[in-house]
């Protein structure tokens, strides 16, 4: 037990704090270069070593944590007790060094401490449901946000690197003359393929508003009315499953320009994004390549492929299909059916492996999947009992291109054999620790199909959103008769991908009233209801539109990219849970009958 220290801490408790607490420096700023000033120090009590009348207290700031010494025999005007975890406190005291065996060279300040010579309980604090070092679960950690940020400095600091990615943004927007324009919250729907959040109106009863999923409509607006470079931080809210890397409500770079083409956007883009990696990651980006949407999806599987990854799929000729023997791989010579093999250089998984990633493609739709493996041994298959060995040697050599590896082939509807590949691309490329975490690679993809056929509601989509121009080639094939051409119709549209991650997504947009209001009607909307619901913008089209064209990047995902972060939560203040409800506030939830009433709501329960 330490009962003295080597300098001389007697002195009275002034209680002068109450008149002047503020304080006048931070506590993980102090070093030896402070000893014997006067300072006030203001933050949270971290840790309390009890060494009998001596109290070694962590004291801690947004800045760190520094030790102060308390002489609990010395008067004071508070009760030792109360100095819990977590109390907020402000303490004056001179800086002194440490005795020689006392100093931790592990931290900033561990060369010095304060003994206390005037304490002020600015706040107690009850027992905290965790606290530092806790592993707790993350329903808990959302529920006490305000806490977990106090206890997790990595957290805290993605909500650093945010406000700065934003102010970079808006600084080199500026510079580029761009304006930062606010649009509204309260709107109509504004189709980004997601459904709206809708909020009634009071005024007029049974009337909605929407809340925005993107501001895309009054950024157009903006382009017409001469504004001719936009942006915004805009608030966005789309009520669609959640993932790793989406929430409800986020946060777009917005921007929009007049004037322009497919390339001026690109350029604003890749020149943002490295001023932004300089700055941020100081990492020099050279190379934005870029891919069509078909390319992308042959050679990975996925309009989001990850450049990091060495690994490409091959799609299989009818030739080989037919030479392999194969029954199984028949049923992809079949219309929109197809076969494709991923090759795994000197790779070789063992058989409970192989059983895994099988059981994987199935659950993923896939009929199966079917390997072949090479090595000094020779060949390994369940596809021996079907076929000959050089048949089978065909095929290995047909999706391979080096003597000794693994063959992974998946055969049936090309959204399934892409979407199952793609997976397998990702798992073995982390498995195998192909992919080089250190590095950052964008791509762009282009050339999308405009339009998607939705056989569950048994009408067309777009890709993008309805705003997009179709390229100039086919907008003959717009006025079609028979509707199958349209899958043929590709959009000015383009995606900036980030590590198997889609960062953004623009396009040039249709400046044509009449053009837009034909791609409506072939999304299967009726007059009235293109009236309803987009007659202001088609009519706003009309007066003197200029062609125009934007992107917009997703914030959260920046950040994420930015701070190598897994999941989009760790880089907003308070996100929603998997199930888009706030644990914190136990938001939504119901509210007051007179609220409902105000509103000419009722709500109707359907029985369990
Ligand atoms: P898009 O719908 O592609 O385009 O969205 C642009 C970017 O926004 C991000 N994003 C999301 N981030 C988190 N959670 C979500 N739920 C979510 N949804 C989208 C993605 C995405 O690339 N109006 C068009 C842009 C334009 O055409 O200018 C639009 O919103 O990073």
């Amino acid at each position: 037990m330490i009962t003295s220290l080597s300098y001389d801490i007697s002195y009275k408790m002034k209680l002068n704090l109450k008149k002047n607490w503020k304080r006048n420096h931070h506590c993980g700023d102090l070093n030896a270069t402070y000893e014997n000033k006067e300072v006030i120090l203001n933050g949270w009590i971290k840790k309390i070593r009890d060494h009998g009348h001596l109290l070694f207290i962590d004291m801690a700031d947004e800045s760190g944590l520094v030790q102060i010494v308390l002489d609990t025999n010395q008067d004071h005007s508070f009760n030792v007790k109360d100095l819990h975890y977590d109390a907020v406190i402000s303490i004056k005291g001179l800086v002194k060094k440490r005795p020689k065996e006392m100093q931790n060279k592990k931290i900033p300040t561990g060369m010095i401490e304060i003994p206390v010579e005037d304490l002020l309980l600015l706040s107690s604090c009850k027992a905290p449901p965790f606290r530092e070092g806790d592993s707790i679960n993350e329903n808990l950690a959302l529920k006490y946000r305000y806490l977990d940020f106090r206890r997790r400095s990595d957290l805290k600091n993605n909500l650093k690197i945010r406000h700065r990615i934003t102010q970079i943004i808006r600084e080199e927007l500026s510079n580029l003359e761009f304006y930062e324009i606010e649009t509204p919250i309260l709107y109509k729907s504004t189709p980004e393929g997601a459904r709206d959040f809708l909020v009634p109106s009071r005024n007029q009863k049974g009337s909605f508003y929407a809340l925005p999923q993107s501001p895309q409509t009054l950024k157009q607006l903006l382009m017409i009315s001469g504004f001719g470079k936009y942006f915004q931080i805009a608030k966005c809210f789309r009520d669609e499953d959640l993932r790793s890397n989406r929430q409800p409500e986020f946060s777009q770079l917005d921007l929009e320009m007049s004037f322009v083409e497919e390339k001026d956007i690109k350029d604003i883009t890749e020149n943002l994004l490295k001023v932004l990696w300089k700055k941020i990651k100081n990492e020099t980006i050279t190379d934005f390549p870029s891919l069509s949407y078909q390319t992308a999806l042959d050679r990975f599987g996925t309009d989001k492929p990850d450049l990091r990854n060495p690994l490409e799929l091959k799609i299989l000729k009818e030739e080989t299909i037919k030479q392999s023997g194969l029954k199984i791989l028949q049923t992809s010579l079949k219309e929109n059916h197809q076969t494709k093999s991923l090759f795994v250089k000197n790779l070789q998984l063992s058989r409970s492996r192989l059983d895994q990633l099988n059981d994987l493609t199935k659950s993923l739709g896939g009929g199966g999947l079917l390997w072949i493996q090479k090595s000094k041994e020779g060949l390994k298959s369940p596809a021996k009992k079907w076929t000959t060995e050089d048949q089978l040697n065909s095929l290995y050599e047909a999706s391979g291109r080096s003597k000794n590896g693994l063959c992974l082939i998946c055969s049936g509807e090309s959204s399934i054999v892409n979407t199952v590949l793609s997976q397998l691309i990702n798992i073995i490329g982390k498995e195998q620790n192909l992919i080089d975490t250190q590095k950052t690679r964008f791509v762009w993809i282009t050339d999308f199909p405009f339009f998607e056929y939705d056989s569950k509601k048994k009408k067309w989509t777009p890709l993008h959103h309805p705003f997009t121009k179709p390229q100039e080639n086919d907008l003959k094939t717009i006025d079609t008769v028979d509707p199958k051409d349209l899958a043929q119709v590709k959009a000015c549209s383009y995606d900036i991908v980030c590590n198997g991650h889609e960062l953004g997504g623009g396009s040039i947009r249709i400046h044509d009233s009449s053009l837009q209001k034909k791609i409506f009607s072939l999304l299967g909307l009726s007059d009235k209801e293109i009236d309803e619901q987009f007659g202001f913008f088609l009519e706003a089209l009309q007066y003197g539109t200029p062609p125009h064209g934007g992107i917009a990047w997703g914030i959260e995902r920046l950040v994420m990219l930015l701070t190598n972060s897994e999941n989009i939560r760790s880089t907003m203040a308070f996100p929603k849970s998997a199930s888009g409800a706030c644990l914190m506030s136990a938001a939504p939830s119901e509210v007051h009958l007179e609220n409902l009433l105000d509103l000419g709501i009722s709500i109707s329960r359907k029985k369990d």
